[in-house]
């Protein structure tokens, strides 16, 4: 399968912060990988890295980032690729669709190539029922959608132009959990349809086992685990993934007490020196105080842990 985007040991921050620390991954053609952990770990940046729209006070510090085999790192026009070549629908669909204008309008107005009027209308209309919304949809205003429509007419905009990659970043998290699946298939579906890769983010990781081929697990601007989505999803490896499977809701009869990952999330200006998830870790050894763990390749996944692996320089 061809390789649609790499991330080569990429650093993010500035000369006080390092935000995220040497992330490795790569997205093949129609694959669906996810991106989770808890809020604060790094997920929105990893995206927004990758089309090139960091807050003014962060940058990449470091490493490659490679689009349809190409390096883009100091591609400087990616007007020619985001939103074309690269859709993302941002996190808080409310605060991207403007409430003066309908949401055909404003498909319309994401269309890059159309001819004319007419032909974009159609467009519109042709997505509208790829999404599962009315024709009447296009003359309404966001406020007269559900959250779950919004969504939907958030994918639309993001999609219209047909690209190869779809960077979703919470599409599912402010919506019930019926409407979520909803979500979930019709992105799932539209790998078929479109051709298309997609990066999911989202905070639930059974989620994203449902969704993905590949799960992408996150700590404190680390990537801790990744790999095949089933297996790290039915036999975790590193502990903090392991924290967070054991924390899901489905996991606990009725009446049972559900267990919380005791303790928090560090702030990036204080990081345990080595490994971040040391003060939170029963499997804390002397070692991980002192160094960053490197990823380890194991059984169809990378982990960083010194449980399993290697010492690197923090
Ligand atoms: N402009 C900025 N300057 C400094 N630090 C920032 C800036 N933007 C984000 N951060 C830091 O980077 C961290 C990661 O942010 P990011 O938005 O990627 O988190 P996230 O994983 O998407 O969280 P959530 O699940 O809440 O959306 C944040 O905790 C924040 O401390
Ligand atoms: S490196 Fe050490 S502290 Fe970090 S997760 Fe592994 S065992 Fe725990
Ligand atoms: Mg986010």
């Amino acid at each position: 399968m061809r390789e649609i985007l790499k991330l080569e040991n990429v650093w993010v921050g500035n000369q006080e912060v390092k935000i995220l620390r040497d992330i490795n991954f790569e997205v093949k053609e129609r694959e669906i990988l996810s991106i989770v952990g808890e809020s604060g770990c790094g997920k929105s940046l990893t995206l927004r890295t990758i089309i090139k729209l960091l807050p003014k006070n962060l940058k990449l510090l470091e490493g490659k980032i490679y689009f349809e085999e190409k390096d883009i790192t100091e591609f400087q026009d990616m007007e020619k690729i985001r939103g074309k070549k690269i859709g993302m629908i941002f996190q808080e669909p409310s605060s991207y669709l403007n409430p003066l204008f309908t949401i055909g309008n404003q498909i319309e107005e994401a269309i890059k190539n159309g001819k004319d009027r007419k032909n974009k209308k159609d467009r519109v209309f042709k997505i509208l029922e790829e999404m599962g919304l009315s024709k009447n949809v296009y003359y309404q205003y966001p406020h007269q959608l559900s959250g779950g429509m919004q969504q939907r007419a958030m994918i639309a905009m993001a999609i219209i132009n047909n690209p190869y990659l779809l960077l979703a970043d919470e599409p599912t998290t402010a919506l019930d959990i019926t409407t979520a699946f909803g979500i979930v298939n019709l992105l799932k579906n539209l790998v078929n349809i479109h051709n298309m890769s997609i990066i999911f983010v989202t905070h639930d990781i059974s989620l994203a086992s449902f969704i993905s081929d590949k799960i992408i697990v996150m700590y404190a601007g680390i990537i801790v685990e990744k790999g095949n989505a089933e297996l790290i999803y039915n036999n975790p490896f590193h502990p903090y993934t392991k924290k967070l499977i054991n924390c899901l809701p489905e996991k606990y009869q009725k009446g049972e007490r559900i267990k919380v990952i005791d303790g928090e999330v560090p702030t990036y200006k204080n990081l345990p020196k080595g490994c971040p998830f040391n003060p939170r870790c029963e499997y804390k050894i002397e070692i991980c105080e002192k160094k960053l763990p490197e990823e380890i390749a194991l059984e169809n996944r990378d982990v960083r842990c010194f449980k399993y692996g290697k010492i690197m320089e923090s």
